[in-house]
């Protein structure tokens, strides 16, 4: 049951760092971030843990740096997840009524969702989240809610997000058997970082968040307050740092340091014929660079991974009803230029993505790389309130922010 006061902590394990936000729920339902810890990630390969002794070292260091800061003790986390592993999609499930003149009632809503989740589910694999969509009555009109609509045939849609089971208990072992800490729930870490950054009218009226994080790129879309489509690409900044390595001849941590201190998503023109200034100490790696080249490779990552993004987006009907835009996070978010691209693109207005009715440290709310644990933090207060309602997918239909058309 949600408290006031209550405290509730995120961790993310991703391919850059590991990160854990320590939140309290305000009275009134707001945020508060207390503590935040991180630690430079060593045993993730494309948003999966695939060394867990690593891994460990690290989620105990971010963990520990939490705890300090926020002068808590740590006894569970919501856990963030992402991978290739991950299929985010809409599923049907239909049930038939026995009687036909009878009108539809509660168990058969929720036969209807349970058939829409066996259908998503196949062996090895397990379900993080999913949102009920709507509802088709006898093939022809769309409810919300279909209760007491007479009908012979309901159909349930529903979006699923599934991970392989083997490799979700690998992130949660990863954890237990680092820290004394138990794993509440796992969740899919695109959805965290849209419930940092979105406010209620922007779920509403529809919105856009993509988190471009190291090894992965995520995305989430909200439509009159539910989550309708989400996705992972399996690309994020360190294909760009890695493009830059091969491109320019640098070792990978120059390419790294090069893309932080010169780098652009855009080609900007005055730049073509300047280089990259002398380093301390240089050595043969740290020759000057052409800035135009680095440009140059760098856009050309970001415009391929931005049109992939698009390509998915579009297939979901999600660049035509988000008016409110696209919302940036992560840490490619800070690359110069990348809203200008993206905005071209996506053909929609595009913006950083800041937290939304959160207060705290203003070097923690600023980040765009803490949207995904300061988010963590929310939905655990959200699945907090909802608690009290054991029905099937009560706890499904009421995160994301997804209240607004429910709460009732
Ligand atoms: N100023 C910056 N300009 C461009 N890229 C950046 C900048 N700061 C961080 N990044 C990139 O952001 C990525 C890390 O983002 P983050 O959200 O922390 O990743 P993850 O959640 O996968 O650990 C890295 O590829 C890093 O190079
Ligand atoms: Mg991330």
């Amino acid at each position: 049951m949600f408290e006031p006061g209550q405290i509730l902590i995120g961790l993310e394990i991703g391919t850059s760092k590991v990160c854990a936000a320590v939140g309290e729920v305000a009275e009134g339902g707001e945020l508060n971030i207390l503590g935040l810890g991180q630690a430079r990630s060593r045993g993730v390969r494309k948003g999966e843990v695939f060394d867990a002794e690593k891994a460990g070292e690290d989620i105990r260091q971010a963990l520990a740096e939490a705890e300090e800061m926020a002068d808590v003790t740590i006894e569970s986390i919501y856990l963030a997840v992402t991978g290739r592993h991950l299929e985010c999609a809409n599923f049907r499930g239909v049930h038939t009524i026995p009687t036909v003149d009878r009108a539809i009632d509660a168990e058969d809503v929720q036969l209807a969702l349970r058939n829409a989740k066996y259908q998503s589910c196949p062996a090895g694999a397990e379900i993080i989240d999913s949102v009920r969509q709507d509802f088709l009555v006898d093939d022809h009109a769309v409810y919300e809610n279909p209760v007491g609509v007479v009908g012979a045939r309901i159909e349930a849609r529903v979006h699923v997000i599934l991970g392989h089971a083997n490799r979700l208990a690998t992130s949660r072992q990863a954890v237990e058997a680092a820290v004394p800490v138990r794993v509440e729930k796992t969740v899919f870490s695109g959805l965290a970082s849209a419930l940092a950054v979105l406010t209620t009218e922007q779920k509403q009226a529809g919105a856009i968040v993509v988190d471009l994080g190291g090894g992965t790129t995520e995305f989430a879309f909200f439509h009159q307050g539910l989550l309708r489509h989400s996705g992972i690409l399996a690309v994020g900044g360190d294909h760009v740092s890695n493009d830059l390595a091969y491109g320019l001849r640098v070792p990978l941590s120059r390419a790294e340091e090069l893309k932080l201190a010169h780098g652009s998503a855009l080609v900007r023109k005055e730049n073509s014929a300047a280089m990259s200034g002398p380093t301390a100490g240089a050595g043969l790696t740290d020759r000057p660079v052409s800035l135009g080249k680095l440009e140059r490779i760098m856009s050309m990552r970001w415009e391929e991974t931005l049109e992939l993004l698009a390509l998915r987006l579009r297939a979901a009907d999600a660049l035509r009803l988000a008016t409110e835009g696209v919302f940036l996070c992560g840490g490619g978010a800070r690359t110069p230029g990348i809203e200008e691209l993206a905005q071209r693109i996506f053909q929609l207005p595009v913006h950083r993505g800041i937290v939304q009715s959160v207060s705290g440290p203003a070097t923690v709310l600023e980040n765009p790389e803490f949207a995904t644990p300061i988010g963590l933090v929310r939905y655990g207060a959200m699945r907090a309130k909802q608690r009290p309602r054991p029905r099937l997918f009560s706890r499904l239909t009421s995160f994301a922010g997804l209240t607004s058309r429910r709460s009732s």
